[in-house]
């Protein structure tokens, strides 16, 4: 492997838009991921295969799915927290996705309040999705939210953490995404979470970082992150999002500062800065937003 190369895992359409109140038309989510598709992007994360109750604004996943233009190369993935959700996408053949993700957290409450569940019993619950998803060859992402605090119970430790990465990767996740959920992670935290998980014997391929902005830290945070060996990086274009689930969390990092910081650093990724301002201007107007990429504010005032 490359170790100059970082991977981007655009999740956009699904972290930035799950939180909308108002329903966004499948047309512009549609067209929003076909213009991501034109950026050089490999990942990107479309849907949520969750309960239309609990978030209204990804049940449309069947019809985003069927309407996107997929090129070949490009991973598309969705959120499967439970058998019905791991099961609607494999009736869908085709038309389904290239990989599914499975979301755990290292709090407690905060389990209770997004999945309904204890963090065992979702774990549980997640090696039923993995065995399904694995019959068909389709490669499961886990995610572990509240990695260094929570919206609930505050500060969480390293060593809360380490042991849902171990379990996830032992049941068969190709990698471990860390979500500092509500963004209140610092360098110093990031450092002592990442060091923890490296003296676990845990390799760095196998992680992800996934930065809210909520208190501006993502992109140090990200430096950080890549200055201890993680090579794939989870951002949302223009800076869409939040969890229903994480009372006042902001968006992701947005993609376009995280490809300026990289391309400033001299990192590959395959992206082209153009087109991805190009996609998130196209759903900031979409959505009456104002662009929460400061990368794409700068350069659009030029
Ligand atoms: P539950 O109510 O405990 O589950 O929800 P249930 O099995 O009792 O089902 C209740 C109802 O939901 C039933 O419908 C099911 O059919 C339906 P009813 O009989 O009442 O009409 N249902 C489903 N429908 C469609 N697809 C499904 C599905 N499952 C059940 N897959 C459940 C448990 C997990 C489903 C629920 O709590 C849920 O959907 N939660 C939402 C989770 C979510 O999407 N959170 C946001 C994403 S995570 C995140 O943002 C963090 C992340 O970005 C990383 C970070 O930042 O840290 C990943
Ligand atoms: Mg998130």
């Amino acid at each position: 492997s490359n170790d100059n190369f970082v991977r981007i895992f655009e999740v956009g359409p699904r972290d930035g838009l799950q939180n909308e109140k108002i329903q966004v038309p499948t047309s512009i989510k549609i067209e929003f991921i076909n213009r991501l598709s034109q950026t050089g992007l490999k990942y990107i994360e479309v849907t949520s295969f969750v309960s239309p109750k609990w978030v209204p604004q990804m049940s449309d996943h069947v019809e985003v799915l069927a309407g996107i233009d997929r090129i070949p190369g490009i991973c598309y993935s969705a959120l499967t927290p439970n058998v019905q959700g791991i099961n609607k996408v494999v009736s869908l053949g085709k038309k389904g996705v290239d990989e599914v993700a499975i979301f755990s957290a290292a709090s407690e409450t905060f389990s209770k309040k997004n999945i309904n569940c204890s963090i065992e019993t979702s774990l549980q619950r997640f090696n039923d999705v993995v065995k399904i998803a694995r019959e068909k060859d389709l490669p499961v992402r886990g995610y572990v939210s509240c990695v260094v605090g929570c919206p609930y119970e505050g500060k969480i430790k390293p060593s809360q953490v380490v042991p849902i990465i171990k379990k996830l990767l032992d049941m068969g996740c190709y990698e471990i995404s860390l979500g500092d959920t509500i963004g209140v992670g610092t360098p110093k935290s990031i450092y002592d979470l990442l060091k923890e998980i490296q003296s676990n014997d845990i390799p760095s391929n196998k992680l992800a970082i996934h930065c809210h902005d909520t208190y501006g830290q993502a992109i140090a945070n990200i430096t950080q992150a890549l200055d201890m060996g993680i090579r794939c990086i989870d951002s949302s274009v223009a800076g869409l999002g939040g969890c229903p689930y994480a009372k006042g969390a902001t968006g992701n990092v947005a993609t376009e500062d995280v490809i300026y910081l990289l391309d400033g650093l001299g990192y590959e990724t395959g992206v082209d800065l153009n087109r991805l301002i190009d996609a998130g201007q196209f759903i900031t107007e979409a959505l009456k937003r104002e662009n929460g990429s400061k990368v794409a504010r700068a350069l659009l005032c030029k």
